[in-house]
């Protein structure tokens, strides 16, 4: 369940990523309707609500240790870096779409069937601000979020300890 919903998740964050980025700069050739703005915030705004069941599962269960072969200072940075994630990409950075849209005064219909009540009163005068916020977290925790794929492929690449591959459906939990 856990191993499985975080493929999910990864697959709508970054789908949802991609999506918003063109969505702006692509706005011209490919986005004359709104298409793939309505479609950034139907996919995006799943993720809270994902993040809250994902939370009540993780504090229910326990998870696997990190590997023995990783210093104590690697570990608690390991961990620092699950927890910007968890606080940047999962929470901070939807909430901040949600309040840019309700400053807005846009709908959000998540998966294109609910409508998400707004989160403050219409505000045209925090327009930028909202922008500017949503945008400068997306581009900053994208970066987090390449670095822990990119330090994901690294323990399958050169540590070689079973840290990806333990992701994988069916893997037993690693020792
Ligand atoms: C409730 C959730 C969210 C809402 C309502 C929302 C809303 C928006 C809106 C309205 C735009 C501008 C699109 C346009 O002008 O055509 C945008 C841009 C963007 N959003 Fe979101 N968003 C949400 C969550 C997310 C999430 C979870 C991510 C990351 C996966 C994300 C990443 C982006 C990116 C990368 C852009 C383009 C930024 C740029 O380069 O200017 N958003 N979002
Ligand atoms: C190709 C992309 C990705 C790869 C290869 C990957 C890989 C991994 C691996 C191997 C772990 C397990 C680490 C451990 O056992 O301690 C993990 C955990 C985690 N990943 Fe990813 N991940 C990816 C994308 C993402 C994305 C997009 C997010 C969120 C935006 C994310 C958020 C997390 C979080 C929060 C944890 C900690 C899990 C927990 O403690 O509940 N990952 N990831």
């Amino acid at each position: 369940m856990s191993k499985f919903q975080h493929w999910l998740m990864t697959l709508i964050w970054i789908a949802a990523w991609i999506i918003g980025f063109i969505a702006v700069h692509f706005r011209d050739e490919l986005n004359g309707h709104h298409q793939l703005t309505i479609l950034h915030k139907a996919l995006a705004s799943t993720v809270i609500f994902l993040t809250a069941l994902r939370i009540v599962w993780r504090l229910t269960h326990s998870v696997p240790p990190l590997p023995a072969s990783m210093s104590p200072a690697m570990q608690r940075l390991a961990h620092l870096g699950h927890y910007a994630l968890y606080a940047i990409a999962l929470i901070a950075l939807p909430l901040s779409g949600w309040i840019w849209s309700s400053v807005a005064d846009k709908p959000i219909m998540m998966l294109g069937l609910v409508h998400l009540p707004a989160l403050v009163a219409p505000a045209p005068k925090y327009y930028g601000l909202a922008k500017t916020v949503h945008q400068f977290l997306a581009w900053s925790i994208g970066l987090v979020v390449l670095a822990h794929a990119g330090a994901a492929l690294k323990h399958h690449l050169v540590d070689k300890d079973g840290v990806l591959t333990s992701m994988l459906p069916g893997r037993v939990p690693r020792k």
